[in-house]
């Protein structure tokens, strides 16, 4: 637990809990720094963005430019980096045109040239640049991943070290990067145990035993139950209306969809229309080279390769076939 890098949790302040295997891993890539984009995948809600804000300080001791950038929070607030570095990247955005939150999201890619031609610095040294929910903004996923490979293999400028991480949320977007050899893929899971009664214990009264079976050490459905009361029901219910899961597809595969509930590894022989589905919808996870070794748990809905994001996720399915079987 790290006090001195404090987030809002359910309203009030926190100290960043443990991440501690997954920053090893990812602060001993960038010591080495990378020759293509990381691409970090994971449930919604785990802590993206937290483990990133707190990699950009972490980084700034190692590297000489760090600019982190999240299209969700705004052009301003949400580029963080050195002020001139930061007036030059909005400076490009104007200039590329267009919705000034996309135009930063391709700026932010074309730093050499900002650092070339605007700044009039030859070398660099080393930079590092820390997208989050970038693929949110931007149209054409594929194209946006090649263009950062290509700002990482053919900079226009003298760099000795790059690293660069993208992260998301978002299953659709993963499959289109996956299709390719730009980027290298890996999964953050939810927090371990340790972290996450790190987390709840910072807060009176909450029962970390019974949140982690609900949650499975996910923060955001700690906070999504807190905010109705604790009411799985509630939350289930109302994920279930968000999501509109194709209760077509799910009759049409219910034996499948049953064996997933029960384990959910059995969606890699299930039919693909059914997996990219519930991946599409955000229900399920497909685990690639994990930040942190993910513990298989039946309780908890995580296999080896499939994993549902939470065990809400799952219980939304379990909803929908419990919807299909009265309808
Ligand atoms: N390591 C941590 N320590 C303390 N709080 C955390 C930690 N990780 C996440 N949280 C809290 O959990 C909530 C969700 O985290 P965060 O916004 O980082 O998730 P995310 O994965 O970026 O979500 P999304 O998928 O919506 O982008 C936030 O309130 C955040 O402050
Ligand atoms: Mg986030």
């Amino acid at each position: 637990m790290d006090c001195g890098f404090r987030l809002r949790f359910m309203g009030r302040y926190v100290c960043f809990s443990n991440r501690l295997a997954e920053l090893g891993k990812l602060l001993e890539m960038a010591r080495r720094g990378l020759s293509v984009p990381l691409v970090v995948y994971g449930p919604e809600g785990c802590g993206k963005t937290s483990l990133l804000r707190y990699l950009y300080r972490e980084l700034a001791g190692l590297y000489d430019y760090v600019v982190y950038y999240s299209p969700i929070h705004g052009a301003d607030e949400g580029l963080i980096s050195a002020e001139d570095v930061k007036k030059a990247v909005v400076s490009l955005a104007r200039v590329i045109g267009g919705e000034l939150v996309t135009a930063v999201a391709e700026a932010v890619l074309a730093l050499g040239e900002v650092f070339a031609k605007r700044l009039g610095v030859r070398r660099a040294g080393s930079i590092a640049i820390l997208l989050d929910d970038v693929f949110q903004a931007v149209g054409n996923v594929e194209l946006y991943v090649k263009k950062a490979l290509t700002a990482m293999e053919h900079p226009p400028l003298e760099v000795d070290r790059t690293f660069m991480l993208i992260a998301s949320s978002k299953g659709a977007s993963l499959e289109a990067v996956g299709r390719h050899l730009w980027t290298n893929i890996k999964t953050l899971w939810n927090l371990d145990r340790e972290g996450f009664e790190e987390l709840v214990k910072q807060i009176e009264g909450l029962d970390a035993d019974q949140l982690w079976r609900a949650t499975g050490g996910n923060p955001r459905a700690v906070e999504l139950l807190s905010d109705e009361a604790w009411s799985e029901e509630e939350v289930v219910e109302k994920m279930y209306k968000a999501r509109k899961v194709d209760m077509e597809l799910l009759s049409k595969h219910r034996d499948a969809v049953e064996e997933a509930v029960a384990d959910p590894d059995s969606l890699s022989k299930a039919p693909e229309e059914l997996t990219r589905h519930l991946i599409s919808k955000n229900l399920v996870i497909r685990i690639i080279d994990p930040l942190r070794p993910v513990e298989k748990s039946r309780e908890l809905g995580v296999g080896e390769e499939y994993a549902w994001q939470t065990p809400l996720h799952r219980k939304v399915v379990e909803l929908a076939l419990r919807r299909l079987h009265s309808g």
